[in-house]
């Protein structure tokens, strides 16, 4: 590819199955108001969390071949299946080029807000089939005990968007409704969840929630600044938003979360 070619030199490449990854995408352009961001969804194939891993690398590895030959200098897998998935197959091809970064649920945030407490940890089922996973809250165990919900198809239903829908709560009622009032805090440990928190808080009560956006955002700017690679630039940066599914529909999806209310 000729380096006219390469449209998106210079800009951070975020990627997620679908629309979840740019709930990582807000908190970024938060940290780094002057960076590029060029943002793709791969809502024609999600949700990952309920392929096999060989299809989730698959998937995530193409993405990530096409960014780099098109420019981006640096990679975040703004994905928690994919992360578990692949992170460790595209850091070995891609690392020693540029800052590889991956999300991981946010159990230690919670653990140490909520010491000794008992956390709810919602995430796809391949997030919580995985070794890193394990490996986490194994490590973690001493300081809070975790309690996995695999909520497979809700990642898909915020795909669709209107989320203010009845079902949507419903779906929430009988995922993690049993637990009210037995827990002390959720780990939101899927990217597309943190836009359904105000639906967790009228299912479960005031009770707090953990996701990993801002970790993520803050080891990007950890990162980029360490490779020496920050936009010096002072005007605000630009966000591209792509999906493999572009249609007027999803694109307008898209938009409305990057402006969502949410807090
Ligand atoms: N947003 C993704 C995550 O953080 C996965 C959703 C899906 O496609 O299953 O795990």
């Amino acid at each position: 590819m000729s380096t006219d070619e390469k449209k998106y030199r210079g800009y951070v490449g975020v990627f997620d199955s679908g629309v979840g990854g740019i709930s990582v995408l807000r908190e970024m352009i938060r940290e780094l108001p002057n960076e590029n961001f060029y943002y793709f969804g791969d809502s024609a194939n999600a949700p990952y969390g309920e392929k096999t891993v060989e299809k989730v690398q698959e998937l995530s590895m193409s993405i990530v071949d096409r960014m780099v030959n098109e420019g981006c200098k640096a990679i975040v897998v703004a994905c928690n299946t994919a992360t578990s998935a692949a992170v460790r197959l595209i850091r070995e091809k891609y690392e020693k080029t540029m800052p590889v970064i991956g999300i991981e649920p946010a159990l230690k945030p919670a653990a140490r807000e909520e010491h000794h407490g008992r956390i709810l940890v919602m995430a796809t089922p391949v997030t919580l089939r995985l070794e890193k996973y394990h490996e986490l809250s194994g490590r973690l165990a001493g300081e809070a005990e975790f309690i996995p919900v695999s909520c497979a198809g809700l990642a898909d239903r915020v795909e669709k968007g209107n989320l203010d829908a009845a079902d949507v709560t419903q779906m929430l009622e009988q995922m993690i409704g049993p637990y009210r009032g037995q827990i002390d805090g959720i780990v939101l440990g899927c990217t597309h969840y943190p836009f359904l928190k105000k639906q967790i808080h009228s299912v479960m009560g005031d009770v707090p929630l953990y996701d990993g956006g801002r970790g993520t955002a803050r080891e990007l700017h950890r990162q980029l600044s360490r490779h020496g690679l920050l936009n010096k630039g002072e005007e605000p940066g630009r966000v591209v938003l792509d999906s493999s599914l572009k249609t007027e529909e999803e694109m307008k999806i898209y938009r409305q979360l990057l402006d969502a209310d949410i807090e």
